[in-house]
């Protein structure tokens, strides 16, 4: 069976950080090969997992163009495409959507990405989706299925406003997904924030902790997989994939 988390919220709130943690998680349970996806036209995902993404679906599209004109198969190109574009690591493959080159409409990049998607996801026993903030691409509907939404949200009144909001519009879009989890991230370790979403049917409410080590991990722009898998950080991820996913830790109790 394959699965698919995709990650989206308000801008700067650590989706990318939590992709990334995700992804190292699933890792770390042997869930392997993992599926990471770059969704954001910003790629930042390759940094955070330590490899570099240097193709993406965006200026993929650009040749496809030139070669479809040439009479090859679309489906031909595409699978040409991917091989081209994966990137192949350890436990994982990144794929990145990037820009598309020159005055493009994104809507033909989201258009490939989804066909990308549809061609890959199954097989990988885990897709992880990193979005840009917003729901711009679940709504175009990149991902086939989405069995856990993401929606990562900082520990404020507006963080949660964002978060109530993103939620009316994934009902409005009619974003379709298995389980819904919120995560508000970078919660004061003193603090006993912890916001009252009961009225939005959310099947996991989960709160990560502002960390001076994931802070560093940012500013150097080390990979996320080099973070101890023992580290509290690291910890709280795989008791989210354990709970929400059933994912566990060989050897953990
Ligand atoms: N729990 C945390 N504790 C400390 N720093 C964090 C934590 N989570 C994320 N960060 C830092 O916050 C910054 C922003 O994180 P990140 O890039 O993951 O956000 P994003 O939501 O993906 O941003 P964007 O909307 O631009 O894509 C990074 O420098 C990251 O290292
Ligand atoms: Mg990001």
């Amino acid at each position: 069976m394959s699965r698919t988390i995709a990650i989206t919220g308000k801008g700067g709130t650590g989706k990318t950080t939590l992709a990334g943690l995700i992804v190292g998680g699933l890792i770390r349970a042997g869930a392997t090969p993992v599926l990471a996806v770059d969704a954001d036209p910003n790629m930042c995902l390759d940094e955070v997992l330590g490899v570099r993404a240097t193709q993406s679906v965006g200026r993929v599209r650009e040749k496809i163009r030139d070669d479809a004109a040439a009479g090859i198969s679309k489906r031909t190109l595409l699978e040409r495409k991917i091989a081209e574009s994966l990137v192949e690591a350890a436990g994982f493959d990144l794929i990145a959507m990037g820009r598309p080159e020159g005055p493009g409409c994104y809507c033909y990049a989201n258009n490939i990405l989804r066909e990308v998607l549809a061609l890959m996801t199954r097989q990988y026993p885990f897709t992880v989706i990193d979005n840009e903030a917003g729901l711009e691409n679940l709504s175009r509907r990149i991902a086939p299925a989405v069995d856990l939404l993401v929606l990562v949200g900082d520990p404020s009144r507006r963080g949660i406003a964002t978060i109530r909001r993103l939620y009316a519009l994934a009902r409005e879009m009619d974003v379709r997904y298995g389980k819904l989890a919120v995560v508000v991230n970078r919660v004061r370790p003193a603090s006993a924030f912890r916001p009252d979403l009961s009225d939005l049917p959310v099947d996991a409410l989960f709160t990560l902790p502002e960390d001076d080590d994931l802070a560093r991990w940012g500013e150097e722009g080390r990979s996320l997989l080099e973070f101890p898998g023992d580290h509290p950080a690291a910890r709280r991820i795989d008791a989210f994939l354990k709970e929400q996913l059933g994912v566990a830790i060989r050897g953990a109790a």
